[in-house]
Order: structure tokens, then C-alpha cells, then sequence
């Protein structure tokens, strides 16, 4: 049977939600997984889906979907929503740590933007051979994504087909949005990669959304990479669990190659979110069966799920970061964390106090305030 066709491109969706931990905040239980798959195998049936992958990072539970019914799709997104309710009803039998804290709201109203999930999403026409990266992160933001997707595309120093390939030498066009201001602005690298890094380097404020093409091999108007940008703690206007981001990215003929796509990771850069989602930390690629944070609840980690894309079918996914070329990072990676560890509460280790989840600072303030006098000197 042919899935339910309503627009020739293949639309990937990738929506996550921490609806539960075992234990605490390290990972996903078996029981959620096929909570989550009984409703995707359902539509798949009834050819809503042409095919999903159930994954997990860390505590949160990943819901990757290919469809024909484009973005922001109320039927997907109510599937996905679907999906996690009944993962969250088996998270509360089994008296898990956090059930539902990603489930904002009681009732489903035609969108899961701003309602708890992450999303990462894009609609393309699937090319000959179409690969594709799905990226999952856990303890961290949104922002952690920017130096990578930043070097994928614009760094010709970890993407060697900018100098090499025509077809990647003019260049991608960035869809950069201010997450507190809730702007976006389009810019042109590399003719502005020094204002994009301006930007994007205040990456708790400026994220990467969006990557586009320029005129050439591939559409102008379809991303070749997407972010996921729910920031959890604006949204709930407290603190109910963390934003921890996820992206796709398309990949070869014209965009960085696979090992383009792969490389910025192996530094290990420095991502906020880590424990309380108030500490920085190193990032661990590492393999799905590794993806547990349990070191002072981390450090935060970075998988990478590799398909190939067959009509909408999903054929994979390949643990990427499973290859031992990553070892030597992970180790970098360690030392690191022993390092930032034994600053404890000292920044930078801690995060400044305007960008901590947690506010019990001002409570601390709020105490000492009669107790706080003029400086004379
Ligand atoms: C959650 C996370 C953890 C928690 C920490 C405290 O994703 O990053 O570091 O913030 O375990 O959790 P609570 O407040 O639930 O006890
Ligand atoms: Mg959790
Ligand atoms: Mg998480």
C-alpha cells in the first residue's frame, strides 16, 4: 500500500518530549518506547505515516516521522502529542521520575510549538539518494547547535567542499532567530559570516533555525537543516525541564558530505544546560547505547541517527558517533569535565545568573535586601 499522498516532496518530522525518566533524569524506559510506537504503528497502517524511527537521548523520547502532509501538520503533530499522553500514562503507572514534565498543557490545540515538545521539521523532494542526519541532545539548549551547524556549512576548515566543490562554493543562506525578542532575520554566508558569528555566538539569545541553499543544484526555498527552538522555560515562564534541542540535516551532492555533517562534533565544545540546567559543559557525542547521562547528571550528549531516505521510508538508523574515530573526543571530553566539575559553583562552571533555569538566586537576594548597604568607598 502507498502512503496518503497529498504533495509529492517527503516531509520529516522530529518531535521530543521528556515525558518521564528512569532513574531520575538518564534515560527512557523500554515501556514508553512501545507506548509511543503503538500509536505511530497505528497510522502507519492507516498511511498517515510512510514510516517512523522511536529513539531516545538521555531522558527524552524522540519521535522521528515521514509524511506527505508537510510542517506543522495538526494531524501529525496530534499523533505525536497522542503519542506521548499514552507514553506519559505508562511513565505514571510505573511511577517514573517526571512524568509528563514536558506536557504543558492538559489539551492538544492543532500544534505542539509552545505546548512543551521540541521540533525539527522540513519539506523537501526527496533527491535520488537522499541521507540524512538526525541529531538528539540532551542537557542542553537550543544554542548548542549553533558552532556545529555554523561549521557545516560556513567553516571551510571542517567542510572542505566549500573550497573544493563547486556546487557548495557560493555558499547557504542562515534563518537566524532572536529567541527572546522572537525575530528572525535571513543571512548570506560567507559574505556575512563575521555578523552571523556576532549573532550567533550569543547563542542563549541568536540560534540557527534554518539553512538554505543559494541558487543551484538544490530548490531555494527547501532547508537543508533545521533546529529545533522551543526554549521550555520561556514557554512555561518557569522552570518545568529542559529545552534540550534536536536538527536534521541533509547531507552529499551539493551539501557538506557526511563526514562534513559529523566533524564539528568532535571538538567537544562547550554547551550550557548541563545539571539543574545551570552549569556548562563539554558535549558527548557518543553511541545510543551510551546516551545515559549520569555524571553530575551528565555531561550533556550528543547522538547522531543516520538514514537513508527511500521513498519516505526511513532506512536506518546507523549510530554514527558509535565509531571509535569519536573516542579520543570522548576522552577530551572527560578531562574536561573533570576540569569544569571542580570549579563547582563558580562560574563559568555555573551559568550567570540571568541564564539559570532555576531561580532560587533571587530568592537569596530577596533575603539579604534589608541586610544590603550603600559601598562609601
Ligand atoms: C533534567 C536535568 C537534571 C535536573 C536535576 C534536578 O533534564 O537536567 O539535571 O535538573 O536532576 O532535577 P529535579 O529538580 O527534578 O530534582
Ligand atoms: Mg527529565
Ligand atoms: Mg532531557
Amino acid at each position: 500500500m502507498s502512503p496518503k499522498v497529498t504533495s509529492p516532496k517527503v516531509t520529516v518530522s522530529l518531535i521530543k518530549a521528556d515525558v518521564g525518566g528512569w532513574p531520575g533524569h538518564s534515560m527512557v524506559h523500554p515501556a514508553l518506547k512501545e507506548a509511543a510506537a503503538s500509536i505511530l504503528g497505528q497510522a502507519k497502517s492507516a498511511r498517515t505515516l510512510i514510516d517512523y524511527e522511536i529513539m531516545a537521548c538521555g531522558d527524552d523520547l524522540e519521535l522521528l516521522m515521514t509524511h506527505n502532509l508537510g510542517v506543522d501538520d495538526g494531524e501529525i503533530h496530534g499523533l505525536a502529542w497522542e503519542a506521548f499522553e499514552k507514553a506519559t500514562a505508562r511513565a505514571k503507572e510505573l511511577k517514573l521520575y517526571g512524568a509528563g514534565q514536558d506536557m504543558l498543557s492538559d489539551a492538544f490545540c492543532g500544534n505542539v510549538r509552545g505546548m512543551g515538545p521540541g521540533v525539527a521539521e522540513m519539506e523537501f523532494a526527496e533527491r535520488g539518494a537522499e541521507p540524512i542526519v538526525a541529531f538528539m541532545m540532551d542537557k542542553t539548549e537550543p544554542g548548542a547547535f549553533n558552532m556545529p551547524i555554523f561549521k557545516m556549512f560556513a567553516d571551510p576548515f571542517n567542510t572542505a567542499g566549500l573550497i573544493i566543490d563547486p556546487s557548495l562554493h557560493q555558499g547557504f543562506i542562515f534563518e537566524i532567530w532572536d529567541i527572546r525578542e522572537h525575530k528572525k532575520v535571513l543571512m548570506n554566508s560567507p559574505e556575512e559570516m563575521y555578523d552571523i558569528l556576532a549573532l550567533i555566538g550569543a547563542k542563549s539569545r541568536y540560534v540557527i533555525k534554518r539553512v538554505y541553499p543559494k541558487a543551484g543544484k538544490l530548490p531555494v526555498d527547501e532547508p537543508v537543516a533545521v533546529i529545533s527552538t522551543e526554549k521550555l522555560y520561556q514557554t512555561a515562564g518557569k522552570y518545568v525541564g529542559k529545552d534540550d534541542p534536536v536538527a536534521l540535516v541533509r547531507s552529499q551532492s551539493g551539501l557538506p558530505a557526511l563526514g562534513e555533517v559529523l566533524e564539528p562534533f568532535a571538538i567537544g565544545h562547550l554547551v550550557s544546560g548541563w545539571m539543574r540546567g545551570s552549569h556548562n559543559g563539554p558535549l558527548m557525542p557518543c553511541s545510543f547505547e551510551t546516551a545515559h547521562p549520569t555524571r553530575f547528571d551528565g555531561p550533556p550528549r550528543v547522538i547522531a541517527a543516520g538514514f537513508q531516505l527511500c521513498n519516505g521510508n526511513l532506512v536506518g538508523p546507523v549510530d554514527l558517533f558509535a565509531d571509535v574515530a569519536f573516542d579520543l573526543t570522548r576522552q577530551r571530553v572527560l578531562q574536561i569535565t573533570d576540569y569544569m566539575r571542580a570549579h563547582g559553583p563558580f562560574e563559568p562552571h555555573r551559568l550567570p545568573m540571568e541564564d539559570m533555569e532555576y531561580t532560587t538566586l533571587p530568592g537569596v537576594m530577596e533575603r539579604l535586601a534589608d541586610r544590603f548597604e550603600d559601598t562609601e568607598e
